[in-house]
């Protein structure tokens, strides 16, 4: 049976994190109602006021918790952080389409091809949402695909890894999936209005994604000996290069500070990378599978579990281009635009036709 192979609904791999996202969705349609501060004027006129004034308000939106929306002012540095970590999150999302759709012609069912179809094409959509947040703050789509071909902005390192066995696409699911909502929930709260809407109807979807990954592995480690053995062989592969997925630990990373401070990020990248780890824990349990780290055990004083981190050398050599996989992932992604630029040029013309057209009309008229 369709997931319900493991606990109920409500019990699920993910049903704490979605109840968090259905708070931050009610937050957000809240923040929108609510005034800003009490005693506080109408947003200052960007065009007469000084960059002291625009920037103290741009403070109280944030600490008001509400959201910074694209016409309102902001700093420079928090237009070019967004910009960053919103491409690259797009990014993530369309080269995180290839190993996975590597087992789309080699799924063991038309079922889980249909599923798989799904969950690859739902990543495409992801990208758009994304990338259409990003143009918000004023960069264009095309531009941001250049840099991602060119490699001058950077994709989620996980998607260097090779995806070597249909327990593969299970682990994904469940780790790759599993860790990028962990990262996600919070950024439902972020700042940036485009942004945290975007992250809502993304973190919904990644929690079916994350299910059907626990489903195929729940399967596979309750079938026989050799599947089980597969299932395993793919949770040794993609456990560490999970944890990795969290950035590097938070005394090395450069970033955190200044987007805590902005309302981007709400939690560190170890608070995040632990909250993981304690969720995989009881999740490893129910599926029969073991994480593969002998130091793994619950920490009574911490109430939280110890555990071996990964390898951050290796994460670095990955995100410098010398993972696995790196190179295929920027050929095909290049390749794939290039075959697809004649749809790009038809789209453009066609649009380009129907404005004149309606030019026309208005002439007419
Ligand atoms: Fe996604
Ligand atoms: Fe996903």
């Amino acid at each position: 049976m369709y997931g319900n192979d493991f606990p109920g609904p409500d019990q699920g791999p993910t049903a704490g994190l979605l109840g968090e996202v259905e708070a931050a969705e009610a937050a957000l349609r809240d923040a929108a109602r609510r005034d800003l501060q009490a005693g506080r004027g109408a947003a200052p006129d960007p065009a007469g006021a000084d960059e002291a004034t625009l920037h103290d308000y741009f403070t109280s939106v944030i600490a008001a918790d509400q959201k910074i929306e694209p016409r309102d002012w902001m700093p420079d540095s928090y237009r070019k952080t967004l910009i960053r970590q919103i491409a690259q999150h797009a990014h993530s999302e369309i080269i995180g389409m290839q190993p996975e759709g590597n087992w789309i012609s080699r799924a063991p069912s038309l079922k889980r091809k249909a599923i798989l179809l799904a969950k690859v094409q739902d990543e495409a959509g992801h990208g758009l949402y994304l990338y259409a947040a990003a143009e918000t703050l004023g960069i264009s789509r095309d531009e941001l695909v250049e840099m991602l071909i060119e490699g001058r902005q950077k994709y989620s390192s996980i998607f260097n890894y090779p995806t070597l066995s249909w327990a593969d696409v299970g682990a994904i699911g469940w780790l790759v999936d599993g860790a990028a909502i962990v990262n996600q929930v919070p950024l439902c709260r972020c700042s940036y209005g485009p942004y945290a809407r975007a992250m809502i109807r993304v973190c919904k979807e990644e929690s079916f994604h994350q299910r059907q990954g626990f489903e195929i592995l729940h399967v596979l480690a309750h079938g026989t000996p050799a599947q089980k053995a597969m299932a395993q062989d793919s949770v040794d592969r993609w456990w560490y290069p999970s944890l990795a997925m969290f950035g590097p630990p938070d005394t090395d990373s450069a970033h955190t500070a200044q987007s805590m401070a902005w309302k981007i990020k709400r939690f560190s990248n170890d608070e995040l990378r632990q909250r993981f780890v304690d969720m995989c824990v009881q999740q490893a349990d129910v599926l029969g599978l073991t994480l593969p780290d002998p130091d793994l055990r619950w920490n009574d004083d911490r109430q939280a579990h110890d555990y071996t981190q990964p390898d951050y050398a290796e994460l670095m050599r990955v995100i410098k281009g010398e993972g696995p996989c790196n190179r295929d992932r920027i050929a095909h992604r290049r390749r794939a635009h290039a075959d697809g630029a004649w749809v790009r040029d038809a789209a453009a013309a066609y649009a380009a036709k129907q404005a004149e057209r309606q030019e026309e009309r208005k002439v007419a008229a």
